[in-house]
């Protein structure tokens, strides 16, 4: 089948990579010339594990390709997919629905014989609803179907998420475009993924609910941390505890310095705006949100305890960079409250991401990086771990050991195992586990 993919973002990029993957022939658009300029010369413009080699390879293959222009793969599309992004609008947390109005506007004009429209950018309640009203506007005459197909890809792992995801949302009335997707999706029945069928708008809802679920499992886990921190409990016990009750699960209860990226932060915040829109409070998600943003913002007191009381004429080097790893996705991570904070307080920042420092360097223009871990630690009063990229998990401490001014280590991933860090000689901090003197029974 044809696909027309507006929006070659992370969402965009992956999902067209990996439909063309599948065997359809896939334009992706974008209205960034520089982006697509940056694709047709054979680099990528973010990183994702994986993707490279699979653009590369559909692109070999003739099934991939990239574009600006609208018209010719508009017109001979089966599916158009709207990938664009729905940010968070200034002010009162509603996401902004500008691009994707923009993009069906401009599919409207250029759509010829039967033709799905996919949604699969994160919007609210109505939006699909919205969209098709645009289009029969603009071409009483069009024969097509919104269809609301909203993604579950998360950054890090998105080409397996998207090959192999727990479930398909489909959100149609629509029996022609039920087919249409079904054929889109089909090698997927091979790893019986469910495709779940809905209404348009519990499709649409199904996204918000999922996110807003999995944040506050998150930020559950933060507040036993912090009870954890006090009451003498070690806070990964607790979580493998629950987890292990399949009512529960264990994902998502890792405790940390609290969740960011591009999607929850502005997802939550829409969903609460969605629910005033409706009269219908949503107390959880508000909760969530502020709670989340307060944790973030108490983070630098741990550093600021962990380095004798003070920050000042202190440098702390900070290893990860990102709202999580595989990623160099910067969007609302925690580093980004973290380490102005720690300036504030008179500490010198030098940090290292394998992948986040240049779009880090953008959004913090003073930060000072370094080329690798060891160069990073080299002479710092405290190493403080933000993301928890592999490479992290297995330094060598003796090496990082020398190279601190003194040995601290501040882990808010949870990454090392206090004892064997102690033992080592080192300071240890971590997010929910007592302090090493706690007095047991
Ligand atoms: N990033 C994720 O992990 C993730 C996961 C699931 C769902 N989502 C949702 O998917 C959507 C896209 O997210 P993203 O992270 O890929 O965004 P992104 O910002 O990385 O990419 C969006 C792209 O759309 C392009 N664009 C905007 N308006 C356009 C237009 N009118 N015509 C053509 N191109 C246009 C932009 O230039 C940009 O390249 C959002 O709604 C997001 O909430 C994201």
């Amino acid at each position: 089948m044809r696909i027309a993919m507006i929006g070659t973002g992370y969402v965009g990029l992956v999902s067209g990579a990996c439909f063309s993957d599948f065997g359809h022939v896939v334009t992706c658009i974008d209205s960034d010339a520089a982006k697509i300029r940056q694709l047709r010369s054979g680099s990528l413009p973010i990183f994702e594990p994986g993707l490279d080699a699979l653009v590369a390879n559909n692109v070999e293959a003739g099934r991939l390709s990239f574009t600006t222009e609208f018209a010719a793969p508009i017109h001979a599309a089966d599916a158009i997919f709207l990938a664009v992004g729905t940010p968070s609008r200034r002010g009162d947390g509603f996401a902004d629905l500008s691009y994707v109005y923009d993009a069906a506007r401009g599919i409207a004009p250029e759509i010829k014989g039967y033709t799905v429209v996919a949604i699969k950018s994160t919007v609210p309640v109505g939006t699909n609803d919205e969209v098709d009203a645009i289009i029969r506007k603009l071409r009483p005459d069009a024969d097509f179907a919104v269809v609301s197909n909203p993604e579950f890809l998360r950054e890090g792992a998105a080409i397996e998420d998207f090959k192999r995801p727990d479930r398909i949302v489909i959100g149609t009335d629509d029996e022609r475009a039920r087919r249409v997707m079904r054929e889109l999706y089909r090698p997927l029945f091979i790893n019986e993924t469910p495709i779940l069928f809905t209404g348009r708008r519990a499709a649409e809802l199904i996204k918000y609910a999922s996110n807003a679920f999995l944040a506050t499992k998150i930020t559950f886990i933060n507040e036993m941390a912090d009870l954890c921190e006090k009451c003498g409990a070690d806070v990964q016990e607790v979580a493998r505890g629950m987890g292990l009750d399949r009512r529960i699960a264990g994902k998502f209860l890792h405790a940390g310095p609290g969740f960011g990226g591009s999607c929850f932060p502005k997802d939550i915040a829409a969903l609460a705006a969605i629910g005033q829109h409706y009269g219908v409070p949503t107390k959880i998600v508000a909760t969530v949100m502020a709670v989340n943003d307060a944790r973030k913002r108490a983070m630098p007191a741990k550093v600021v305890a962990a380095c004798g009381g003070s920050l000042h004429g202190k440098t702390i080097a900070v290893l990860g960079l990102t709202f999580k790893p595989n990623t160099d996705d910067m969007r609302e991570a925690p580093s980004l409250v973290i380490v102005p904070a720690l300036e504030a307080q008179g500490a010198r920042v030098r940090a290292y991401d394998p992948h986040g420092m240049e779009e880090a360097r953008k959004l913090m223009p003073r930060l000072e990086t370094a080329a690798d871990p060891y160069a990073c630690v080299e002479g710092a009063d405290a190493m403080l771990i933000l993301t928890e990229w592999d490479q992290f998990r297995a330094l060598d401490l003796d090496r990082v050991k020398t190279a601190l001014r003194s040995p601290v280590i501040i882990d808010l991933r949870n990454i090392y195992r206090p004892a064997e860090v102690a033992a080592k000689g080192f300071t240890y901090v971590g997010v929910g586990i007592a302090d090493a003197n706690y007095p047991r029974p």
